[in-house]
């Protein structure tokens, strides 16, 4: 009967309605302003280095997150196939982070070091070259193409807005020497973001091509680092050792 009542009455059905769906909207908001407090500090976590993080901006602009997640759930088939599970310090600095729901292909949160550099680039080039049976589609021009690197410093600026502690201030680098220490610090100094991205192309040359930095360079750059930034034979020491 109450409920006809309501049902009639369309002012007290708005009222009614606005009041369940704000206890919602609480349930869901509330909680991030307290993000800070929930994602624990890990140690070895660092925003990307400027290589990686145009790598990065690549591998969201080719959309490779459609295919692929990158969160290792919590469940011994995910670990005993990918390693550790995912941490949510592990994707604190990804603006937007890239966890995904679909896997076509495998979760690339622990891809960091599982393949040689040149394997990345001849399985980007065309996967079924190293995996005869892969759907995963060809990326030549990732290899003929120049990295455009020249707005690098800005992409870091805008991460910076996000609470990204990429520096910009004498006082914020002595802050990121700190928390990381000298060499990721000077790796977040915005005014050294050019150099030092074409220092690391030059020093690790991930694309195999000495000449010359490509987008190929900067996407494997960014897929050698997932998931390696945590030291994970430190912790673990009783129920995982023995997946390892
Ligand atoms: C249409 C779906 C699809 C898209 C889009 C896609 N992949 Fe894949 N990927 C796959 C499949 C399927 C596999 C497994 C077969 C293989 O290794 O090629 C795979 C495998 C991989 C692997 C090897 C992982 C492992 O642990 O064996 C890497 C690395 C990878 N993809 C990177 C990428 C990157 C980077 C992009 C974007 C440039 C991308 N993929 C886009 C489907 C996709």
């Amino acid at each position: 009967m109450r409920h006809e009542h309501i049902e009639v009455n369309s002012g007290l059905m708005i009222a009614l309605v606005l009041a369940v769906i704000s206890i919602g909207g609480l349930v869901e908001i509330v909680p991030l302003y307290f993000i800070n407090d929930t994602v624990e500090k890990v140690d070895g976590v660092r925003p990307y280095t400027p290589l990686e993080l145009r790598g990065r901006d690549i591998y969201v602009r080719e959309g490779c997150f459609l295919c692929h997640s990158q969160m290792i759930r919590p469940f011994r088939d995910e670990w005993l196939r990918y390693g550790h599970y995912s941490l949510a310090a592990e994707s604190k600095y990804d603006h937007p982070f890239q966890w995904g729901s679909k896997r076509t292909g495998p979760d690339l949160a622990r891809v960091g070091n599982k393949f040689s550099n040149q394997w990345h680039v001849q399985h980007l080039v065309k996967p079924t070259s190293v995996v005869p049976e892969s759907i995963m589609p060809n990326y030549p021009w990732l290899l003929d193409t120049e990295l455009d690197y020249t707005d690098v410093a800005d992409r870091m600026k805008a991460l910076r807005y996000t609470g990204v502690p990429y520096s910009l201030t004498q006082a914020e680098y002595e802050k990121n020497v700190k928390d990381f220490g000298k060499v990721v610090a000077d790796q977040l100094d915005i005014s050294q973001a050019k150099d030092n991205l074409m220092k690391q192309a030059r020093t690790f040359n991930y694309d195999g091509l000495p000449d010359r930095v490509t987008e190929m360079e900067a996407l494997v750059a960014y897929l050698q680092v997932l998931g390696t930034m945590v030291d994970f034979s430190k912790y673990d020491e009783g129920y995982f050792a023995n997946f390892r």
